[in-house]
C-alpha cells in the first residue's frame, strides 16, 4: 500500500515495525490462547475506541467460542503523541457487565493511564472478572502499573500508527504497524 497520501504534512511514515502477516499471526494466537482459558466462562469483549478496532474485529473473529461484545471511548486531553494523565469517558458501555467475564480490548499500552483508570471504572461494576488484551506494549514510558493478561508484541519507544493506531485520526488503515516521524525529512 502507498504511503504518499499526506505528504503534504510534516509527518514522515517510517518503516514497518510489524508487517501484518506478523500481526495476523499473533492475533490468531492470542485468540486460541483466549479460547483456551474461557472455556465455559460468559466472555464478553470490550473494545477501547478507536484504537483497538481493528485488532478488536480480527481478534474476535479468531476466538472458537460464544461471545459477547461492546464498545467504551475514552479521551484524554492535550496533544496527540503525549497522555497528559487526565482521562474522560467520552462513550459508556450500552450493557451491565455484572456477573461477566469482561475481556478488554486495548490497542496499545503505553503511560498505562488510561487503563488504569478504565480498570478502576470497570471493576466497581462488579463484574466476574475483569482481564485486559493489548496488542501493544511500551513499558519504556509506564508510569502506572497496570495487570495485562495478553500481549501480543512489546514495542520500543517509538510512536506508531496503522492497523487502527492513529495520530491526529490518520493512518489507521494502514494494514502494517509503522513508526510515525515528525517534523517531515525524506522517507
Ligand atoms: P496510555 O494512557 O498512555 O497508556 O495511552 C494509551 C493510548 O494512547 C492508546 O490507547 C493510544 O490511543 C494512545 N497511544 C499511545 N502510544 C501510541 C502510539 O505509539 N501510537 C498511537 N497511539 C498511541
Ligand atoms: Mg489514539
Amino acid at each position: 500500500m502507498s504511503v504518499a497520501w499526506y505528504r503534504h504534512l510534516n509527518e514522515t511514515v517510517g518503516a514497518v515495525l510489524l508487517d501484518s502477516q506478523a500481526i495476523r499471526a499473533r492475533v490468531g494466537e492470542l485468540g486460541a490462547q483466549i479460547a483456551h482459558d474461557y472455556q465455559g466462562k460468559n466472555l464478553h469483549l470490550v473494545a477501547i475506541l478507536k484504537g483497538a478496532c481493528i485488532f478488536f474485529s480480527d481478534l474476535i473473529r479468531s476466538i472458537d467460542l460464544g461471545l459477547t461484545t461492546d464498545f467504551i471511548a475514552v479521551g484524554s486531553y492535550g496533544e496527540s503523541t503525549l497522555s497528559t494523565g487526565e482521562v474522560r469517558l467520552l462513550k459508556d458501555l450500552d450493557e451491565s457487565i455484572e456477573g461477566r467475564d469482561v475481556l478488554l480490548v486495548e490497542d496499545i499500552l503505553d503511560t498505562g493511564l488510561t487503563l488504569h483508570y478504565l480498570l478502576q471504572n470497570l471493576e466497581s461494576r462488579s463484574p466476574r472478572s475483569l482481564k485486559v488484551v493489548a496488542l501493544l506494549n511500551k513499558p519504556s514510558r509506564r508510569k502506572i502499573t497496570v495487570p495485562v493478561d495478553y500481549v501480543g508484541f512489546e514495542v520500543p519507544d517509538r510512536f506508531v500508527i496503522g492497523y487502527g493506531l492513529d495520530y491526529d485520526q490518520r493512518y489507521r488503515n494502514l494494514p502494517d504497524i509503522r513508526v510515525l516521524q515528525l517534523g517531515g525529512g525524506s522517507t
